[in-house]
């Protein structure tokens, strides 16, 4: 048994890419909807609630836990080593995607704020040659768990459009949709970044790295899926 754990319907997009590939095995899922959104929230507020999330699949015996959301993934250094134990985080598999991915070293990233300021994922980038802009798009979270997610939304567009801006100034190849909750707008963001840009969808290249990293016995299941 796996866990699954993101502020809400983001990591549905980790649970369908490993689904795919793994039918068999079985998801404790925990879109911690109560506290949502995690984006604009302050450390100190959101220590407290990874604490509590991660107890509680331990306490229904899971003890591998992949955390699909970009937020809190970028909290997990600071937890500590007991409340961090069989927690994967997808910040590094979307970096070694991104740098994968481009060729002339520029890179976008659009994320929550939170994951902005923490800036782990610029950081890594950075450390290895890329040239990042950076931008938060915290308005669609709340437009993803309404369902307020077409492509020809004026509010969608706008949002998207404000948010790309400075990757397009920036000449980015590549932008990371560093927030799990927005490949609900990959069309709108397609459409934004025009062609010949190449988007990632940290959600799935987090959860293809998570599947290489555990135990593969882990796997085995009945397929069942709980929603915590
Ligand atoms: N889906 C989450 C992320 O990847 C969090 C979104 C939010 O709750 O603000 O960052």
């Amino acid at each position: 048994m796996i866990g699954i754990y993101d502020s809400g319907s983001g990591g549905l997009h980790s649970l369908c890419a490993i689904r795919k590939r793994c039918p068999s095995v079985d998801i404790l899922y925990r879109g911690d909807l109560a506290h949502a959104p995690y984006g604009t929230k302050t450390r100190e507020q959101l220590l407290p609630i990874l604490r509590e999330n991660l107890s509680l699949f331990r306490a229904l015996g899971c003890h591998h836990i992949l955390l699909a959301c970009m937020t809190a993934s970028s909290l997990l250094p600071l937890l500590s080593y007991e409340d961090g134990r069989g927690v994967y985080p997808i910040t590094d598999a979307v970096g070694m995607s991104a740098l994968a991915l481009t060729k002339n070293k520029r890179v976008g990233i659009v994320s929550t704020s939170r994951t902005m300021k923490e800036g782990k994922l610029k950081d890594y980038l950075s450390a290895r040659g890329v040239s990042v802009s950076e931008s938060e798009a915290d308005l669609l979270v709340a437009l993803a768990e309404r369902g307020q997610t077409s492509p020809s939304d004026a509010e969608v567009r706008a949002i998207v459009q404000a948010s790309v801006e400075t990757h397009l100034c920036a000449g980015v190849d590549t932008l990371v949709l560093g927030c799990t909750h927005f490949p609900y707008f990959e069309e709108a963001f397609r459409y934004a970044m025009g062609e010949g840009v190449s988007l990632i969808s940290s959600a799935q290249a987090g959860a293809l790295s998570f599947l290489k990293q555990i135990p593969k016995d882990v796997l085995k299941g009945q397929g069942h899926i709980h929603f915590i």
